[in-house]
This record gives C-alpha cells, sequence and structure tokens, in this order.
C-alpha cells in the first residue's frame, strides 16, 4: 500500500497547545494546509487579529503566526468544515480535572475530548487519522476508537495516535522547532503502523528521524503522564531540601548545583521555588495518582501523591514565612506581589502559585499589590474570585489592588514577594522601591532572584526559598 500523503491537517482546539503546535507545522511543512478551529469566536477573533494581538503570549509566536497565516495557516469556528476536509484531525481541547462526579479532584474530565471525538464522527465522510494530542489519561484512544467505530459511515476508517505534547509554555516555539523527541503511538497493526508513519512524516519536514519515537498507545499515553510527575518530582525533592536549608543555613543553590554536577542527575530542572504551576504538573500527577488507585496500586498512588503534598506545603511555608517575619501578623499591611503566571514568560496563571499565597495574605487580611508584566487584569480578578467563591468581587476589589509597574507595587508596602521569575524584576531600582516602603522592609524572593547582598546592605531584610532570612547590615 502506499504511504498515507497528509495534506490537510485539523486540529480541534486553538489553545496554549493546539495554536503553537499547528502553527508550527504549518511553518514547516508550507504544502499542508492547517486549519484550526476552536468553539470559541473570540479566541479565535483574537488568532485572526490584524494586528497580531492573539490570544496566549508566547515568545516568537507572532512571528510563526505571521509567516503562515493566510498562507496555508487558517483558524476558524467553522469545527465541521475543518474536520470534512482534514486527512489528519488532531485533538487539542481541554482536559481539566474534574470537578465533581467519580474521580472529582482526581481525574481527567474527558468531556470536551469525547464531544470533540463524537463530532468528527458524525461529521466525516472519508477515512481520517484522529490524533490524540491532548494530555489525557491512559486509554483514552481506546474508548476514542470506540466511540469512532461505533458511529462511523460505511467506507470511512478512523486510525487513532496519540502524540502528546511536550513543549513548556513560555519556550513552545523553541521547543517545536527543536523537540527533544516526537513521541508518537499507534496500535501495532499495518493500518495503525501506517497512520503512524503519515504523522512521522508530517514531522520529517523538519524533526531528524532519530528524534520520532514511535511506541505502542498506551506506553506513549503514559509516557506523558510519566514525564511530567518526573519533572514535578525533581522539583518538590528540591523543594523539601528548600526546607532544610533553611533551617541549617545551608544554601539550597549550592546544593543544587552540587547535586546536579552529577553527570546522572544533571543541572536542570533543579531549582527551587514557590511551587510548581502550570496546567500540567498537579493535573498529571493526580491523573496518574488517580490511574494507580483504580488499578488497585495504592502504595503507587501514594508515592505519585506526595509530589503534590509537597508542593502545596511548600507553597504554606512561604506564607506562614512572610506572616511569621512580619512579626506574625499581616493584618492592614500591604504586601506587593511581583508575578502572578505560573512561571516567566507566559501570561498563563493556570495553577500559579500566586494565587495561592494571594489568597492566604488576604484571609490574613492584609491589602495586597498585585503586579504582573503580562496577565490581564481581567483574568486575575477572575482568578481570585475562583479562589475564593464565597468572597464577592467587591470585597476583594478593596483588598487587591493591581499595578501597572513593580514600582507603583511597591509603594507603600511593608514587604515585596517576589512569586514569578520575570527578567524586568533583575532590572528593578531597589533604592527607590525601598525609600518609598514602610520601614522595616521586607523582600521575599520565592524565585531566588535578587541579589541578597546587594538588598540587605540597601537596609532589606530578605528571606529567599532555600536560605536563611539575612537581616540588614
Ligand atoms: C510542563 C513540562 O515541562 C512540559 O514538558 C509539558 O508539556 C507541560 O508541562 P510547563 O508547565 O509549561 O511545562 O512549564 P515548566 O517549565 O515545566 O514549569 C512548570 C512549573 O515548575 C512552573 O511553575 C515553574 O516555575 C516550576 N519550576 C520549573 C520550578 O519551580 N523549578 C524548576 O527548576 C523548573
Ligand atoms: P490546552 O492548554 O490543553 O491547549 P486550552 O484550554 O488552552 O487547553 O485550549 C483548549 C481549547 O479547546 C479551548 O480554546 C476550547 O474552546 C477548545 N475546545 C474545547 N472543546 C472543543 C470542541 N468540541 N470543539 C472545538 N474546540 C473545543
Amino acid at each position: 500500500m502506499a504511504p498515507i500523503k497528509v495534506t490537510k491537517i485539523c486540529c480541534i482546539g486553538a489553545g496554549y497547545v493546539g495554536g503553537p503546535t499547528c502553527a508550527v507545522i504549518a511553518l514547516k511543512c508550507p504544502h499542508i494546509k492547517v486549519t484550526i478551529v476552536d468553539l470559541n469566536q473570540a479566541r479565535v477573533d483574537a488568532w485572526n487579529s490584524p494586528d497580531f494581538q492573539l490570544p496566549i503570549y508566547e515568545p516568537g509566536l507572532d512571528e510563526v503566526v505571521r509567516a503562515a497565516r493566510g498562507r496555508n495557516l487558517f483558524f476558524s469556528t467553522d469545527v465541521d468544515k475543518g474536520i470534512e476536509e482534514a486527512d489528519l484531525i488532531f485533538v487539542s481541547v481541554n482536559t481539566p480535572t474534574k470537578k465533581s462526579g467519580v474521580g472529582a479532584g482526581f481525574a481527567a474530565d474527558l468531556n470536551y475530548v469525547e464531544l470533540a471525538t463524537r463530532r468528527i464522527a458524525t461529521v466525516a465522510n472519508s477515512s481520517k487519522i484522529v490524533v490524540e494530542k491532548s494530555t489525557v489519561p491512559c486509554r483514552t484512544a481506546e474508548s476514542m476508537r470506540t466511540i469512532l467505530e461505533a458511529n462511523s459511515k460505511p467506507n470511512c476508517r478512523f486510525d487513532i495516535l496519540s502524540n502528546p505534547e511536550f513543549l513548556a509554555e513560555g519556550t513552545a516555539i523553541a521547543d517545536l522547532f527543536k523537540p527533544d523527541r516526537v513521541l508518537i503511538g499507534s496500535l501495532q497493526t499495518q493500518e495503525g503502523l501506517d497512520a503512524c508513519a503519515a504523522l512521522a512524516g508530517v514531522y520529517g519536514n523538519w524533526v531528524p528521524k532519530d528524534r520520532i519515537l514511535t511506541v505502542g498507545l498506551w506506553s506513549s499515553e503514559l509516557s506523558k503522564l510519566a514525564a511530567n510527575a518526573m519533572l514535578a518530582q525533581r522539583i518538590s525533592s528540591i523543594n523539601a531540601l528548600s526546607a532544610i536549608c533553611e533551617a541549617t543555613g545551608a544554601n539550597i543553590d549550592e546544593v543544587a548545583h552540587a547535586v546536579g554536577y552529577d553527570s546522572r542527575i544533571g543541572p536542570k530542572f533543579l531549582k527551587a521555588s514557590v511551587g510548581f504551576g502550570g496546567s500540567c504538573f498537579q493535573k498529571d500527577i493526580l491523573n496518574l495518582v488517580y490511574l494507580s488507585e483504580s488499578l488497585h496500586l495504592p502504595e503507587v498512588a501514594n508515592y505519585w501523591r506526595q509530589v503534590v503534598d509537597m508542593n502545596e506545603y511548600q507553597k504554606r511555608r512561604f506564607s506562614k514565612r512572610v506572616v511569621d517575619t512580619l512579626f506574625n501578623t499581616i493584618t492592614g499591611k500591604r504586601i506587593a506581589v511581583l508575578g502572578f503566571a505560573f512561571k516567566a514568560d507566559t501570561g498563563d496563571t493556570r495553577e500559579s502559585a500566586a494565587i495561592t499565597l494571594i489568597k492566604d495574605f488576604q484571609s490574613e487580611r492584609a491589602f495586597v499589590n498585585i503586579y504582573d508584566p503580562q496577565v490581564p487584569h481581567d483574568q486575575i480578578w477572575a482568578d481570585l474570585a475562583e479562589a475564593s467563591p464565597l468572597t464577592p468581587i467587591d470585597t476583594i476589589k478593596k483588598q487587591v489592588t493591581i499595578c501597572s509597574s513593580a514600582m507603583e507595587a511597591c509603594k507603600n508596602a511593608e514587604a515585596v514577594v517576589i512569586a514569578t521569575e520575570w527578567k524586568e524584576f533583575n532590572e528593578i531600582n531597589w533604592e527607590e522601591v525601598y525609600a518609598h516602603m514602610n520601614k522595616p522592609a521586607f523582600v521575599f524572593d520565592g524565585r531566588l532572584l535578587v541579589d541578597e547582598k546587594k538588598l540587605t546592605k540597601i537596609g532589606f531584610t530578605v528571606n529567599t526559598i532555600g536560605r536563611p532570612a539575612q537581616e540588614r547590615v
């Protein structure tokens, strides 16, 4: 049989994963027409905006979209047309953690995946390769296959592939241009292997062959959860050690450096922080916990749950350190929180540690000034409202102010808390900040960002994750 030739791709879901991934496919494969569809009209309009005010902030993304949009890259709300035209469809919809029902708080909500899959079955008039791109629990491909096969028209066959995305936000474009690996899982039948070869051919336009790994469906799905769980575990391990450092006088940066020199461990992803956030780590580990429990493996479930528990502990420990240091009360005091995104170079706030910290400060009845260079103000209000569902937004707004610069946020504050490692925070004029703060002035560095010595010389008391407090000299 001749290899399947992919000429038209549809991506269902124009979010953080589908948008950048398929924009890069379009850029690198000018001979393939790529249509990204989404039900959310505002999102699609933003992708199509004449001045490239894209719905997500990602360095380099706007150049990619500028080069390909209108050439072979299209954004549309016409989901059915996108499905009908395509030879290959990526399903890249959201899979949040379930909020109610069986598995609430752990299992992934697969409603969006199922609806998209059913839509494909209803609309398709020709055979398609359907690629599961969203991070999903193991065996989802199996359910998708069952739904598609039960609803397909005669002469339509569906081959399901799993092709998890490993991009990290903030570096998505670089990750997509030069991925560590592309992973494709398929059934090990001839049809499955042919579909796998077709998708490998698409990536082969710019990814070296030895970076394209082909495995079974199950392995592919589990590998994505495993990779995220192991990355998060590294952060929880270093954060657990940071607590020991603070109590003993060791310095977590020095420990991480020494440990990372072991080539078996390696230096990356060992930065202690106020806690990991993002849409993936917590969700994927909880997914793994749920899977382990469903498989009657409670010890395995407990092992992974501990990674998330340690992360929660790290966030609480940090906000407690703020309260303890400010003489055991922050009631009526003003705290400046610098950074609201879950990490630098993204406007994404999902599971951001800043949300937990601010909620803690609010419940201590402190006033909070927030500054983030990228997160839209509406998003901050929405996150704070969601974090405190019983508090009316007007009450929240009496306690919280969103500022338009770091300097403005720090004015008249008792303490500055660094929650996100934005580069511009390296440029802060700390002498000026100090002059405008109430005294004694405190800095709490949750991202190992400031020069402690310089700040203590100015007069600050500095508390950094993984180091004992530095008093003014
Ligand atoms: C992660 C995975 O890296 C990526 O492969 C997967 O596809 C999606 O999930 P992402 O969530 O975008 O990507 O960001 P990542 O860079 O992994 O950071 C996650 C969180 O860990 C952030 O809050 C970050 O600040 C924190 N982190 C990361 C640390 O606290 N210390 C580190 O050393 C690294
Ligand atoms: P991710 O980080 O996984 O990309 P996002 O929430 O950023 O998740 O994006 C998922 C997108 O999928 C959203 O824009 C949502 O509107 C879209 N979506 C969800 N279900 C469907 C569907 N059935 N058809 C089309 N788009 C969908």
